[in-house]
């Protein structure tokens, strides 16, 4: 699986030099409006939120280890570029839990501390080597994608609309680099394996896309979706990032 052959396409120096960059980016946030939300729409969208909000933080020290492993099989510069890509990457994932936690702090709304996603998915990682957390990972990214922008639709809140925004933006960038990691890692592999990979992943992100919808039934219909849309919406994102798939 983690063969030394396998080749990110592309290099990864484009992908290291678009982190690098974003980086610097600002967030496009207007922190001075400060328009407090309803206490309806709070009870809508807190729990919901503060589950995310602990979710985006999950996710660093074993990621980091998997990578180092990996990169010591590629190639140079490849090797260096993927440490610090992921270096990068993670920051962008505690940013984002930044910004929730920032604006739940401006609204009231209680952080999690732990809930039963957040100890799923890190779970899976720590036991896994860097294809399987990255697989984990772009399950949780591209269904995140259709949920932020459910969320941001039932929110009346422009400053949480604008967060939605900037994280809707990072993950589309993480879950095309790591398509495209997985698509390179999977290529080392015979075709059984491949296919094997390909339904587990499938079946994987299936059952995700209906725990999540139940999860955060509160807000997904507030914005206007229905689990119908959710669905198509969650599966159109996932058949882009992996277009080999039947
Ligand atoms: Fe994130
Ligand atoms: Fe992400």
């Amino acid at each position: 699986m983690d063969d030394a052959t396998t080749q990110f396409p592309d290099g990864l120096q484009v992908w290291q030099r678009y982190f690098t960059q974003n980086a610097l980016a600002g967030d496009g946030i207007d922190w001075y409006d400060n328009s407090p939300i309803s206490n309806e729409e709070r009870y809508a969208i807190a729990r919901s939120i503060a589950a995310f909000q602990l979710g985006e933080y999950s996710e660093g020290k074993s990621l980091m280890q998997f990578a180092r492993v990996h990169a010591a099989k590629l190639k140079q510069p490849d090797g260096e570029a993927l440490v610090d890509i992921t270096r990068h990457f993670i920051h962008e994932e505690q940013n984002h839990a930044a910004l929730l936690g920032r604006f739940m702090e401006a609204n009231d709304i209680e952080r999690f501390r732990s809930n039963w996603t957040d100890s799923v998915f890190p779970r899976l990682r720590k036991n896994a080597g860097f294809h399987l957390s990255i697989t984990v990972l772009i399950t949780a990214e591209i269904i995140a994608l259709t949920y932020y922008r459910a969320l941001s639709a039932a929110t009346d809140s422009r400053q949480l609309q604008q967060i939605c925004s900037k994280i809707i933006a990072d993950e589309r960038a993480h879950v095309r680099y790591e398509s495209g990691m997985i698509s390179a890692m999977r290529r080392g592999d015979s075709r059984p394996r491949r296919r094997i990979m390909r339904v587990l992943h499938r079946l994987f992100f299936l059952g995700t896309v209906i725990v999540v919808y139940l999860d955060h039934i509160t807000v997904i219909p507030r914005g206007g979706l229905t689990i119908a849309d959710f669905w198509a919406d969650c599966w159109h994102n996932f058949n882009v990032a992996f277009p080999d798939l039947p």
